[in-house]
């Protein structure tokens, strides 16, 4: 049985041998391992059954550690590094020898970032490597923001889920990468592109053909529960279509009275669409395990963290 618990030491010891930790972080939980070890890069691609061309995130606790795996380091990755890190923001760079292509799936470039949580902090400081970690859910489900949803998922297969409370920011990082010296968007997240537009000016928005394929996160099916789920406009003729049926709404606030809902749920009664963020994979883990016919979510506005949402909803609601 897995054992969730909050000792750092117990986890370190894992680490350096070789084997997978569950990690908190203020995105969501990761699937942990040392960068350099075959065997839990391995392990972590098996547990998830994730494929392989699908590359890691490496997790430094310093800019020196990210810049040790790396080959350059452009101006406008100092300023977000300097603007964001730690926190929700992932950035592509050019990797150095030393990084093992089992994590960039062959890739010239690495993904890193520095999370922003005191426990895995202080793990990092600990540890003489890098860590890669894939979000801790088995490939194209729902990601987990409690331990719990962790051990849901792997209580049988991994050996330690590190405790870290509640993930504050709930939805995975921004991905940003460069191409030349123009700032590219890989994938929207908890930082929004108003943010980084703020720090380094204009970022490219690719289509997602043009991106799918370098940043697989970015598949069109993802982030999905088992229940049936659909994104509507109009929550209220859906349902009408829909009489007979046993629903849940997910909606930003609470702006009218919908009748024939068997559950509702607010993700933001005072429209803050980063408290609406940081809820929405708890509310679809718990929604899943509610035995419904279907789950409708409502368009969000189309700003900020918005736009985060309404992507993951999107992926949430395809069928393939
Ligand atoms: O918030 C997060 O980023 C969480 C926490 C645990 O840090 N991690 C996470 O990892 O979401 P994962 O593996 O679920 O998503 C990483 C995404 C994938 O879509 C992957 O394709 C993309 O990053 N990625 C990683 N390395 C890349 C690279 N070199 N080029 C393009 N995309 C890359
Ligand atoms: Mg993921």
């Amino acid at each position: 049985m897995t054992i969730i618990s909050e000792d750092i030491s117990k986890a370190v010891k894992l680490l350096n041998n070789e084997d997978v930790v569950a990690i908190p972080t203020e995105t969501v939980y990761g699937l942990a391992g040392n960068i350099y070890s075959e065997k839990a890069i391995h392990k972590i691609f098996e547990v998830k059954q994730r494929p392989l061309f699908n590359p890691l995130i490496a997790h430094v606790s310093s800019i020196e550690k990210a810049k040790a795996i790396t080959r350059d380091f452009p101006v406008k990755a100092e300023m977000l590094a300097e603007a964001f890190w730690p926190g929700s923001l992932t950035i592509l760079l050019n990797k150095n020898n030393a990084v093992p292509d089992l994590i960039t799936a062959g890739k010239n470039t690495v993904a890193v970032r520095i999370p922003n949580h005191p426990v895995t902090l202080d793990l990092l400081e600990q540890l003489s490597f890098p860590l890669a970690a894939p979000s801790a859910n088995p490939f194209g489900s729902i990601s987990p923001t409690k331990a719990r949803h962790v051990e849901s998922y792997f209580g049988n297969v991994i050996p330690m889920i590190l405790e870290g409370g509640d993930c504050k920011n709930g939805i995975e990082s921004t991905i940003i990468g460069f191409e030349q010296n123009e700032a590219v968007l890989y994938r929207l997240g908890s930082i929004s592109l108003e943010e980084i537009s703020d720090v380094i000016g204009e970022v490219k928005i690719k289509n997602k053909q043009e991106i799918a394929p370098d940043a697989p996160g970015m598949l069109s099916r993802h982030y999905s529960p088992k229940t049936k789920m659909f994104l509507v406009d109009d929550v209220e003729k859906f349902v009408k279509q829909h009489a007979n049926k046993k629903i849940a709404v997910i909606r930003f606030c609470r702006d009218k009275h919908i009748p024939g809902i068997e559950h509702i749920e607010i993700l933001s009664e005072k429209e803050d669409l980063k408290e609406a963020a940081s809820k929405l994979y708890a509310v679809l883990h718990k929604l899943d395990g509610l035995n419904l016919d279907m789950i409708l979510a409502e368009v969000f506005p189309d700003v900020g963290l918005g736009k985060t949402i309404n992507d993951r909803l999107e992926r949430a609601t395809k069928n393939k």
